[in-house]
């Protein structure tokens, strides 16, 4: 079912297919917007397309608080231009993993978030995060999983030499980029592609698929 049809789908020889095993749940925009809790690492990019998706009413949300590890990294300068609340968990203070979940948990419990959503998170995450929003912790990473779990997976997709990629959003589980699939985006990986460029593509298609994953996400959560 090829979900996204606007002319940016066919940049640089892009032909993006969304092809999501949730295709029979039907998103609804209506009824309360879902709380939701962001976590990122770096850039933020992926963070500020669910913000923009809440606010053109694509994404029946309210993003109620952003956490990131690293201080001053790009997410907290959007989440100040977007005036979104904002807190850093830094991972170089918790003695390990665990403690660091346990921090991330007391925060999004204290705004009551209804869903995660591991935005960039360059984290490991353990089943404390895990375990505390079971079904509702949701991450983005730039491959077609399964292929290419782990650090790297632009690089990793281009050291194999496939000839299409993309990006995956799906449930968090205990094993690493291994939880149930929400939806995906595939991109071509042309000859003439460098890191750059590839990670270009796929980033173009994660902002895109992003906010849609998570809604059809939500739309199946307010079915019960
Ligand atoms: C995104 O490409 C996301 O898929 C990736 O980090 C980037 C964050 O970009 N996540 C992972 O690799 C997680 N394993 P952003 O900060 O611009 O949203």
């Amino acid at each position: 079912m090829p979900a996204f049809s606007d002319p940016s789908d066919h940049q640089a020889g892009e032909q993006a297919l969304l092809q999501p095993p949730m295709q029979n749940t039907p998103t609804t925009l209506s009824g309360p917007p879902i709380r939701l809790g962001v976590m990122a690492s770096g850039n933020g990019s992926n963070f500020e397309a669910l913000a923009t998706a809440v606010k053109a009413g694509r994404l029946n949300a309210e993003i109620v608080l952003l956490v990131v590890n690293n201080p001053g990294c790009g997410a907290v300068t959007r989440a100040e231009r977007l005036q979104i609340p904002h807190t850093v968990i830094d991972h170089r203070v918790w003695k390990n993993r665990e403690r660091l979940d346990q921090e991330l948990v007391r925060s999004f419990n204290a705004v009551q978030v209804d869903a995660v959503v591991m935005a960039g998170w360059m984290r490991i995450v353990t089943p404390v995060l895990i375990g505390a929003f079971a079904g509702r912790l949701l991450n983005i990473h730039p491959s077609l999983l399964p292929s290419f779990r782990g650090l790297d997976a632009v690089g990793q997709a281009l050291e194999a030499g496939v000839c299409i990629s993309g990006c995956t959003v799906h449930l968090v589980s205990e094993e690493l980029d291994a939880g149930p699939i929400i939806a995906q985006a595939a991109v071509p990986v042309l000859k003439s592609d460098n890191h750059e460029s590839l990670a270009a593509r796929i980033h173009r298609q994660e902002h895109r698929l992003l906010p849609h994953a998570v809604q059809l996400a939500a739309s199946r959560w307010s079915q019960g």
